[in-house]
């Protein structure tokens, strides 16, 4: 047990067909109720921070707190940059000792995001750090960066090896039809994975065997966590999200890393808002976090169990 780079877990993954869960954290219970999930299935986690949760939750206290879980459930788990949109982040996350680096330089233009990729990657790699990066534009909010569905496109699988074998990154994350937050599809969910095969195929053509690909905006939108939150006052009429069925799929192929962030929010305010509602006369944070907990811990464990395919894989 350690925390650990994501290149053993990947490939790890990709020989077996599973998928590594990347949970966003923010808060001491989302990272506990993350690592007593994947100790409870043996099964290696991603933990990952994004700019707005360093800045909220300080990297000092979330390094601290992810040591912590490692120490205590003895799982491999990684701590990742998601969506770093600078160099200055990167660095920050680097030397507050994150194992994995996310650059996004996907809204830039084509030629700009190889070379500042490249610039991380030759950053991070001196320090056994591994860098994902984003071609192609998902739909949604996506810290900081707001996609509108019309500017969204798909990840073009030539570019795709053509910015893997010029930025030397270790992992791909691909615009397939996912989007980030509750809202993915106005009608029947759909991802091409058509696109996908054929952007591993082609990368295994150009010499990169068995390279991991990585999916963002991956929640399911639980529509029982929806409908809680729904009864107790919040208004998220129309939220829908990625079939487990089709994340199941995406695990099985060259599908190594998933991430879900809203699916844990979901959860939180649906735990909070019921205890809330039920309990008026109720006013210690530890009973509503509690709950919130308990409630991400069993969101999380269903994810390893039914969706990434990963239990066990510490072994
Ligand atoms: O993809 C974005 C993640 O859900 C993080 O969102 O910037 O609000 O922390 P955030
Ligand atoms: P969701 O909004 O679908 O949870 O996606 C999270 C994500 O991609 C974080 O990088
Ligand atoms: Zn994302």
């Amino acid at each position: 047990m350690a925390l650990i780079n994501t290149k053993k877990m990947f490939e790890k993954a990709f020989d077996n067909n599973y998928a590594i869960g990347a949970f966003n954290i923010n808060n001491m219970e989302i990272i506990q109720a993350v690592a007593n999930a994947a100790k409870k299935n043996n099964s290696a986690v991603i933990m990952q921070v994004s700019k707005s949760a360093l800045n909220y939750a300080n990297p000092l206290y979330l390094k601290a707190m992810v040591d912590a879980a490692v120490a205590d459930s003895g799982i491999d788990i990684a701590l990742h940059l998601d969506h770093g949109p600078d160099f200055e982040t990167v660095k920050l996350a680097v030397e507050s000792g994150f194992t994995s680096v996310m650059f996004d330089g996907s809204h830039f233009d084509y030629e700009i995001n190889v070379q500042k990729t490249k610039e991380v990657v030759d950053f991070a790699h001196e320090k056994n750090i591994t860098v994902e990066a984003e071609l192609g534009k998902l739909a949604g909010v996506e810290d900081e960066v707001n996609v509108s569905a019309e500017n969204a496109t798909y990840t073009d699988p030539d570019q795709a090896v053509d910015f893997v074998s010029r930025t030397g990154i270790d992992s791909l994350a691909v615009a397939i039809g996912t989007s980030h937050g509750a809202y993915k599809f106005k009608g029947e969910a759909k991802l091409d994975f058509a696109r996908l095969e054929t952007i591993s195929e082609k990368l295994d053509k150009a010499g990169f065997k068995k390279f991991p690909i990585v999916l963002h905006g991956a929640s399911s939108v639980d529509p029982n966590c929806v409908a809680i939150c729904n009864e107790y006052g919040a208004k998220l009429d129309g939220a829908k999200g990625v079939p487990n069925e089709m994340l199941r799929k995406a695990s099985s192929l060259s599908v190594c890393k998933i991430n879900m962030d809203t699916d844990l929010r979901l959860a939180m305010t649906a735990a909070i808002r019921r205890f809330f509602a039920l309990n008026p006369e109720k006013f210690d944070p530890r009973g509503y976090l509690g709950e919130a907990r308990k409630m991400i811990e069993d969101v999380v464990d269903g994810k390893i169990k039914n969706v990434l395919g990963s239990v066990n894989s510490m072994n």
